[in-house]
Parts: C-alpha cells; sequence; structure tokens
C-alpha cells in the first residue's frame, strides 16, 4: 500500500540533512538537477553550548534551528547525535525478519542497561542489496550467519528531537545513522577496504567498508577538542586564541611534512620535532613564537592519543576478520587539520585522504570536510 502511495505520489527531489554537532549545526541542501544529486546549499551556525552535554538545551537549540530553516522546504532528514545511540554490529544465523526483531531486542539487552520498552530498536542486516553489496550475497558468509548492526535509542530522545524540530517550524522525516550518511557520501563505491572517520569536535564516527559494504561502525569518544581543550588548559587561554595556536602548529606540522616530501628523504622522529620546533619557532608573531615550538612536540603526543583510539578499532576489526583497511577516509573538522592529518597518517602508516564526495556541487558552493554527514543526510532518498 505504502509502495502504490508512493509511486502515484509526485516524488520529491530536494531534501535537506541537518546535523547537530556538539560544536555546530550543519545543513545541507540536495537536489536532482538534469537527472543527477547536486549540493545546492550549504549552511552552518554554531551549537548552542554543551547541546548533547547531558541534558539538551532545548530553548536555545529550537532558536538555533529557526535560524537555520529554510522556510520553503520543511522536512529534514537527520541524526541523533552525541553518544545517544548504541550500535553495534552482531554476527548472527540466518533469521526471518521476525526472528530477528526478537534477536535484536534480546543482544541489546547484553549492552544496554536502558529497560527495551523505552527503547527504539532496529537492525540491519549488513549484506542488504539497499546498502550497497557491489557483490550479491556472500555464500559463504550464508553459510557462517550474517552481520547484523543493532541500533537502540531511548524513545525519550526521539520525541524530544521530534519536538524540538517542529517548534523550529520544521517536520522530521528521518532520523538516520551518521555511519549510513558516511557511507551514502564515500563507500558505496569503495573497493577493498577502508575506513571512513568523520572526527567532529567530541565524538568521531568510524566506518569499515569492505568492497561497498558496511562491516563495522564504532563512535570514538574523541574528537577535535581534545587539542584546543590541551591548548587552553595548558596556556590559560581562550578558545578563539586556542584555535588560533592550534592553526598556527598544524601550518607547522603542514610545512614540515611538505619540505620532507620536497626532499625526499626520511626523517627521524626526533629530527622531524626539531624541524616543527624551528618551523614554528621561525612564524611571524614573536610572542607566540616559544610557546608553539614546544606546543607542536606537545600536541603531536595529544594526536597520538587520538590515534590510539583509530588504531584501536583497526586492530579489533582486523582480529575479527582478519581483514586490513587499505586507507582511512577522512571528515569532520579534523579535515581543516591537515598537518595532523598527515601526522596521523605517519603513525598508523596507512594512507589517510580527505574525503571528496561524489556528487555534484552547485557553481557557488564548494565542499568542506565538516558537511559529509549532512550531505549524507540529504542523499538518503535519493540514492539506495
Ligand atoms: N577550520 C576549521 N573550521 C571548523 N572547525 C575546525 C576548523 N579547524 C578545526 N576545527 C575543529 O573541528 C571541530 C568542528 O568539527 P565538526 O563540525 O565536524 O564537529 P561537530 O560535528 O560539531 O562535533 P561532533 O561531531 O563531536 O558532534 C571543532 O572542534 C573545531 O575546533
Ligand atoms: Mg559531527
Amino acid at each position: 500500500m505504502r509502495n502504490f502511495l508512493k509511486n502515484l505520489l509526485p516524488k520529491k527531489n530536494h531534501f535537506i540533512g541537518v546535523d547537530i554537532g556538539a560544536y555546530q549545526i550543519k545543513a545541507a541542501e540536495v537536489k536532482i538537477v538534469d537527472g543527477f544529486p547536486e549540493v545546492v546549499n550549504l549552511k552552518s551556525i554554531p551549537s548552542p553550548k554543551n547541546v548533547w552535554n547531558g541534558q539538551i538545551d532545548e530553548e536555545n537549540l529550537v532558536q538555533a534551528l529557526k535560524d537555520m530553516a529554510n522556510p520553503v522546504l520543511k522536512e529534514v532528514i537527520t541524526c541523533i547525535g552525541g553518544e545517544k545511540v548504541v550500535s553495534r554490529v552482531v554476527r548472527l544465523p540466518y533469521l526471518s525478519d521476525k526472528e530477528l526483531e526478537s534477536a535484536a531486542k534480546f543482544e541489546i539487552q547484553k549492552f544496554v542497561p536502558t529497560p527495551v520498552d523505552q527503547l527504539i530498536i532496529r537492525y540491519v542486516r549488513l549484506s542488504d542489496a539497499a546498502f550497497g553489496a557491489l557483490e550479491a550475497a556472500d555464500k559463504k558468509g550464508e553459510q557462517e550467519g550474517q552481520d547484523v548492526l543493532l541500533l537502540a535509542v531511548p524513545l525519550t530522545t526521539v520525541y524530544q528531537y521530534h519536538s524540538i524540530f517542529s517548534r523550529a517550524g520544521m517536520v522530521v522525516t528521518a532520523a538516520d545513522l551518521q555511519a549510513f550518511a558516511l557511507w551514502r557520501v564515500f563507500g558505496r563505491n569503495v573497493r577493498g577496504t577502508a575506513a571512513i572517520v568523520d572526527f567532529g569536535a567530541k565524538t568521531s564516527h568510524f566506518v569499515l567498508v569492505k568492497d561497498g559494504v558496511i562491516k563495522f561502525v564504532r563512535l570514538l569518544p574523541v574528537g577535535c577538542e581534545v587539542l584546543t581543550d590541551f591548548i587552553m588548559n595548558t596556556y590559560d587561554v581562550d578558545y578563539q586564541e586556542a584555535m588560533r595556536i592550534l592553526e598556527e602548529v598544524d601550518t607547522a606540522l603542514r610545512s614540515d611534512y611538505s619540505q620532507e616530501s620536497r626532499q625526499g628523504k626520511e626523517e627521524s622522529p626526533e629530527d622531524l620535532t626539531l624541524q616543527m620546533e624551528e618551523a614554528a619557532a621561525s612564524l611571524e608573531n614573536d610572542y607566540y613564537a616559544q610557546p608553539t615550538g614546544r606546543t607542536v612536540k606537545q600536541l603531536r603526543d595529544v594526536i597520538s592519543e587520538i590515534t590510539k583510539e583509530l588504531r584501536r578499532s583497526l586492530s579489533f576489526y582486523f582480529t575479527q576478520e582478519n581483514i586490513a583497511a587499505e586507507k582511512i577516509i577522512l571528515s569532520g573538522g579534523m579535515g581543516h587539520l591537515k598537518g595532523f592529518v598527515k601526522e596521523m597518517q605517519s603513525s598508523l602508516e596507512i594512507p589517510v585522504e580527505i574525503g571528496v564526495p561524489e556528487i555534484e556541487f552547485a557553481a557557488d558552493k564548494a565542499y568542506d570536510p565538516v558537511y559529509a554527514i549532512s550531505i549524507g543526510l540529504a542523499l538518503r532518498e535519493l540514492i539506495i
């Protein structure tokens, strides 16, 4: 019946994805132009303070969303941020939909303390064609069972979310998962194995994709704020100043690496640190020259802590499946910090590239890595 009605109704061809991040709210509008999806608008505004910490600051969030709203396109696709959604990939035997529904409830109770009647529980068969399997159902996999992604979110959070958007004059047509949004933007055509990582301010989404199929997802409890918090605490400066120092250190890390690749020679870690300190010390601002030199060294340690989280997720999957990711496709605010990205790459010893979405952009719109999730949300109804 639903499909019948869907076929009768005119097909919508214009969608907005809204990603409420801890640092900023991002909205992406995607429209079908000449038969292909095209990003026609991108907007961002700062999120209300502590938007995902404990209680959501509803009033400020409603106000912020009102500022983002498109008066003629009220329906939005969004995702639930922070650490509110619990997701877990489990291997289960082949089950009917009905059986899988009960199995999902049973499995969820193993890792979510909230009673199941207070949760919305969903499951997704990861090898479904709808999730982009490049190959047909894997016969070997059929014998061994199937990977199922289990999702659980408190009912109260979902109600609260719908109410916040509706008070801002918007209608949530779907609440999607960040991992699926990232997969739509970067993962569908991956050959081999790649990890897509969106590094936000407080959290990061890790999605492992093999031959176009999601294999594993994880929410990492780290983001760029680890870097700015470190600078603010160490140098007793405000956020703006911390960002300025962060960008300065990033420039030092970038210039060092580009120098290294120009010369094409191998450097020891000690040499690199020394060169970076020199690069930082030669920056124009005398007042910060010395602290920046020291900060480069300290921030390299902070980034290596972040990298450790990534390595843990990569080795978890490797231990389970004996499959190593061949590269990392990166998005989120960290995508602006190319020096730090290089630093991650050298420590992980696999290529880390800033993802390039496989989608057109209107002539006056340019891609920025912070929009990856919002673009992927808007694509939900446009591509399978
Ligand atoms: N040039 C930049 N522009 C925007 N953010 C930047 C830039 N450089 C670094 N950042 C950092 O990126 C983070 C914002 O990235 P992003 O928008 O992906 O986060 P978010 O989605 O709001 O957070 P989360 O995903 O944790 O909820 C901030 O911590 C900010 O300090
Ligand atoms: Mg984010």
